[in-house]
């Protein structure tokens, strides 16, 4: 592969990842810190770049303002008139007893931006603290979380490692704080990973800016992702993609992995490949070289079929524009994969009511994906008590590919290794030291001719379906299946 570009960039919790994108405004101005309630100014967590610091909660605190005007309350209900940012987190004083001792409603966290959509919906607020690891997390939670009781936000929170107090006095200061929070840093908020226009987004971070603003990934739930970068691209070409040379599957699951960013700039249709085949022939390992193209980490890029049923929308908007690996068909049931192979192709999740009974926007995505298992799709659903048969629509969206070559399992090709099983675990190794610079780097290359690319690539698809399907002869569903090979084709040869 020959892509030349930038060097490596860092994320914001400092890992080499890709090229830091600040706020719309790096430093707040003093006019412009973020703030809640009656005019308290959020924290800064020590390098951050959000709102200004507001010190500690013991005994040299400064006290309640006394000229400021009495918090509000209605009923019951606590407000966050007295809540501040400190070092100890956000810390809720009594302003008619100052003998109560305080309460920590939260750990510290900063706000880093409000954000909204093109339209000026789905307002949101970019948060950012650090898990008890002293990993940095960011989560721009949308702010409808806040009409009903918060408890989706105080999820989210707990789920990425704040520390959220328990009890309802605490709740109502949370969630009015978070409520009357404003800041005039912006942001584009998302609802899934991928291209918008020429920026891509990661759950992290984003390659490229919306006219000047950074644009983020705005999800009701902590969105845990692996699209980690580790190692240079010239590490991961020489320790991985070298050895898809003369291996047809290996280059296949590469080329995959590329074509998935470009797929839907090129209007293609989401859609996978299944590595099929006798166990220990090296189906992980083929989606583990693909999956170190996007990512890794602590638990691998590649998901589960188990999984990816559970939480099917929440995987597939986090994977869009993006490639999914799927591993072991068998782990999902029968009765489920006909649909989830079904979903994951056709784009769209399911209509489904909120906490509040009103209707969500179902998730939309465009993915590509791979998937392994010792048996098809067909046979899976075979397996379904009702008998169901695969239909041609599903089918079409998953391909099945037998994964061994005919020579030493999936690999043609061994490179001097003394045998399969030394390739193929020299090749897990490597996927778990060097991942996710690849695909990095080619965004960051496409992004500023991505329609002159996509424009080409979609003549080269063309072409590769008529020399494959010639005349009328081949039906709609041998068509659109060459024509996903033909994408992967043209992905291919764009990084080689
Ligand atoms: N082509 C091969 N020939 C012989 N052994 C292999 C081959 N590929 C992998 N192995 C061995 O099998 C182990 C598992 O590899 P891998 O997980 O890729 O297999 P798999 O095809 O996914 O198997 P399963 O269907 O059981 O999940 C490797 O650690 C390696 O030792
Ligand atoms: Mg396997």
């Amino acid at each position: 592969m020959s892509i030349e570009l930038e060097p490596p960039i860092a994320g914001p919790d400092g890992k080499p990842r890709q090229r830091k994108v600040r706020p719309a405004r790096a430093k707040a101005q003093p006019e412009e810190k973020a703030t809640a309630g009656n005019g308290a100014a959020p924290g800064d967590v020590a390098e951050g770049d959000g709102a200004a610091a507001d010190g500690d909660f013991s005994e040299s605190a400064p006290e309640p303002d006394a000229a400021k005007p009495p918090c509000p309350s209605v009923g019951k209900q606590e407000t966050s008139g007295s809540c501040k940012m400190t070092t100890k987190g956000l810390v809720w004083r009594d302003p008619d007893d100052d003998e109560k001792p305080p309460i920590v409603v939260a750990g510290q966290f900063e706000i880093i931006a409000e954000s909204r959509d093109d339209f000026g919906f789905n307002w949101g607020i970019l948060l950012r603290w650090k898990d008890p690891d002293g990993k940095s997390r960011e989560w721009a939670m949308p702010k409808s979380l806040l009409a009903g009781d918060g408890i989706e936000v105080r999820r989210a929170l707990l789920d990425g490692g704040l520390y959220v107090a328990a009890g309802g006095k605490a709740r109502n200061l949370l969630n009015s704080y978070l409520a009357s929070i404003h800041t005039k840093a912006r942001a584009k908020a998302v609802t899934s990973t991928g291209w918008f226009g020429k920026t891509f987004v990661f759950p992290d971070c984003a390659i490229g800016r919306e006219n000047g603003d950074r644009v983020i990934l705005q999800l009701p739930n902590f969105v845990d992702h692996a699209y980690n970068v580790r190692g240079t691209l010239e590490e991961w070409q020489t320790n991985i993609a070298r050895f898809a040379e003369g291996n047809s599957r290996l280059a296949l699951a590469i080329s995959t992995a590329f074509a998935a960013a470009i797929a839907g700039p090129c209007g293609t249709e989401s859609g996978g490949i299944h590595f099929r085949g006798r166990s220990s022939v090296g189906k992980t390992t083929a989606l583990n070289v693909a999956g170190s193209v996007w990512g890794g980490g602590d638990r691998g890029f590649i998901r589960s079929w188990r999984a990816t049923a559970n939480g099917l929308e929440a995987t597939a908007a986090t994977h869009s524009d993006a490639l999914l690996c799927l591993d072991e068909i068998s782990q999902l049931s029968g009765k489920e994969a006909g649909e989830v192979a079904y979903m994951l192709g056709n784009g769209l999740g399911k209509s489904r009511a909120s906490r509040d009974a009103s209707l969500r926007k179902p998730a939309s995505w465009r993915l590509l994906f791979l998937s392994t298992g010792e048996i098809s799709l067909a046979d899976k659903m075979a397996e379904d008590a009702r008998n169901r048969r695969q239909t041609a629509g599903q089918r079409v969206r998953i391909i099945d590919l037998p994964s061994d070559t005919g020579n030493h399992g999936l690999f043609d090709n061994l490179h001097g290794f003394e045998s399969a099983a030394r390739l193929a675990d020299h090749l897990r190794s490597a996927s778990s030291r060097f991942y996710g610079t690849p695909i990095r780097k080619f965004i960051e290359a496409i992004a500023p001719e991505l329609n002159n690319i996509a424009v080409s690539i979609k003549g080269s698809v063309q072409q590769f379906v008529e020399d494959n399907c010639p005349g009328d002869d081949c039906d709609g569903q041998v068509t659109r299946g060459c024509a996903r090979f033909g994408l992967i084709g043209a992905a291919g040869e764009l990084v080689t």
